[in-house]
């Protein structure tokens, strides 16, 4: 009933023979429960975001059932709970806008409550990063179980991704070679299953991600969604995390430096997305780990890409699953990565990765043979447009705009580009740089995807591609483009990003890793001068408490105050 010396902290909830003990029970029962359950077990938590409005966290409520069956099972209470379920493709002004929100929320809720442990239920995007986050500040006992990615999207015969083909077939309809029938038809086509998206966007890469740090059990990022095996997974998280609190094993012991450099390197090798460098570098400051916007760029400079997943490669999740998953990957990386780092296996990474085999070498490439050579991972770039940093994702970017230097078109939001995006005459050709500003965390606000901004029409119908674009917005993961994002400090804080003119000069050098417009000292003071920030979006509520404390991309984009930890400690009783 109690571990080492000190009582459970649920025990002292449940386990009291004064008042507060009996209002604590006595509510519990109009549930059923036996009086087995307030014995001193451990009580689990489940952290469930799930809700109808949040499709890719739709079926959390059956994981949920899953993870409650591994609890009992092992001797546990499980508990489900609900926590905000942020979906991508509904909200806006963009989900973004609320992770920090999930993270205050699920962190209250995980403290104020009587549990021991936790499991915690994410899918879509900001949901995973939104979760750790939580956990890191609470520091008890926990164990992710994301719930997997769609289904493979099929449309006449090929396969087709979440994200990266609505990008793809928008261009499509506006170049003249789709109907916008088959568009329609397309979208069942892509979405055919429940789970998250399917392709490498930043879902699956924070699955990933969690796994690679050691917070989910292996092989849970990649399961489908639909596979009795995430059920599977999830009984087994249940009996694991019972054990873990036997343990005492908490998210500070997992969560540590090397697990840290390990995930980067893994987000490298499977083509994962940007976002994953604001969310890890979120989860880190929770708990006090340092890492910086440039480790992004020095511990991937050796990690070449070696999963041929969409929008970098060919194939999807589902493939992904099949061919071996994260374990496959990471074996193949034993030699760039510290396999010493524990898991909530309660093994080493080694360890957990012993017997794991690659099937298909198509879609896990080898070190040897890779999808793309080292050094074209994520970029970080510094100069005077972005001094706090921007970064590019190589990978889904052009070769031949990896060096590039054009005019700027500048627009002050998307909305005023799309405006004239269809005019035939407007003044752009494919040496452009368009420029988006006032997308960052706190110009939108919510730093959206929204940087990633569809080339001019009248280049895509001359069979142009790629153009620079530069953001201090987010892009999707399942999004493609040689787009330079998370400008730091962003234009509505009054970074320089907000001094750049229609017709100045800008120079993207990769390879060097700047970013920079040609414009002198002097003219920069001068039009900074005459720079007048712009007014908040609210004077109420969440967006102004956000509004007010959120900090930059290259800092996480959390809030000032959410920074560290405070324990699992509640010392007053409620009644
Ligand atoms: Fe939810 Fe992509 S929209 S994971
Ligand atoms: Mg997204």
């Amino acid at each position: 009933m109690e571990q080492g010396n000190t009582r459970r902290r649920s025990a002292t909830w449940f386990g009291g023979s004064d008042k507060s003990g009996m209002i604590h029970r006595s509510w519990m029962r109009n549930q059923g429960y036996t009086d087995e359950v307030f014995d001193g077990r451990p009580v689990i938590g489940i952290a469930v975001t799930a809700s109808d409005l949040a499709p890719c966290n739709a079926h959390l409520t059956q994981v949920a059932d899953a993870v409650k069956t591994g609890v009992w099972q092992a001797g546990g209470f499980p508990l489900a709970f609900p926590a905000m379920a942020l979906g991508e493709t509904l909200l806006r002004p963009t989900a973004m806008l609320y992770r920090n929100l999930l993270a205050m929320e699920a962190e209250e809720l995980m403290r104020a409550n009587p549990m021991d442990g936790v499991v915690l239920l994410s899918g879509c995007d900001k949901t995973t990063p939104g979760l750790l986050m939580a956990a890191s500040s609470v520091d008890i006992p926990a164990l992710m179980v994301t719930g997997g990615p769609m289904l493979n999207g099929k449309f006449k015969g090929q396969d087709i991704g979440s994200g990266t083909h609505v990008w793809k077939f928008d261009e499509e309809v506006r170049a003249g070679r789709m109907t916008q029938e088959e568009c329609f038809f397309a979208e069942s086509c892509m979405s055919r299953s429940n789970g998250h998206c399917m392709t490498m966007g930043t879902a699956s890469t924070m699955a990933s991600m969690a796994e690679a740090l050691g917070m989910q059990l292996p092989y849970s990022a990649t399961w489908p969604a639909v596979d009795a095996r995430r059920y599977k997974t999830a009984t087994q998280a249940g009996q694991r995390i019972v054990k873990m609190v036997e343990e005492d094993l908490r998210p500070s012991q997992i969560m540590t430096r090397t697990a840290f450099e390990n995930a980067i390197r893994v987000n490298a090798a499977i083509g994962g997305s940007t976002n994953a460098v604001i969310h890890l570098t979120a989860i880190a400051g929770r708990l006090g780990v340092p890492l910086e916007l440039d480790d992004f760029d020095r511990l991937v400079r050796d990690i070449p890409t070696l999963v041929d997943l969409m929008p970098s490669g060919r194939f999807l999740m589902e493939d992904f699953c099949y061919a071996g998953g994260i374990p496959a990957v990471m074996a193949e990386l034993s030699s760039l990565i510290d396999t010493s780092a524990i898991t909530v296996t309660g093994a080493t990474l080694a360890q957990n990765i012993a017997d794991a085999e690659c099937y298909n070498r198509e879609v896990i490439r080898t070190l040897e043979n890779p999808l793309q050579e080292a050094g074209t991972g994520t970029a970080v770039l510094r100069g005077n447009l972005a001094p706090d940093g921007a970064v590019i994702k190589q990978s889904a970017a052009s070769v031949k705009l990896m060096t590039h230097r054009g005019p700027a078109m500048v627009f002050e939001s998307p909305e005023e580009y799309y405006a004239v995006a269809d005019d035939p005459e407007m003044p752009v050709d494919e040496n452009t740089v368009l420029v988006i500003r006032n997308c960052g965390p706190r110009g939108y606000p919510g730093m959206p995807e929204v940087s990633n901004v569809t080339l001019p029409t009248k280049l895509l119908k001359r069979g142009i591609t790629d153009m620079v674009r530069i953001c201090d917005g987010r892009m999707s993961g399942t999004a493609y483009g040689t787009v330079v994002l998370h400008v730091s400090p962003e234009a509505a804080v009054g970074g320089p990003l907000a001094l750049v003119r229609t017709g100045d000069i800008v120079s993207l050098d990769v390879p060097a890793r700047t970013i920079a417009m040609e414009v002198d000292d002097e003219e920069l003071a001068r039009r900074r001068a005459d720079w007048k920030a712009p007014a908040p979006h609210a004077t109420r509520g969440w967006v102004r408490l956000y509004g007010e404390h959120v900090l930059q991309a290259d800092q996480g984009v959390d809030l000032d105050f959410l920074v560290g930890a405070s324990g699992h400690d509640v010392p007053r009783e409620s009644h």
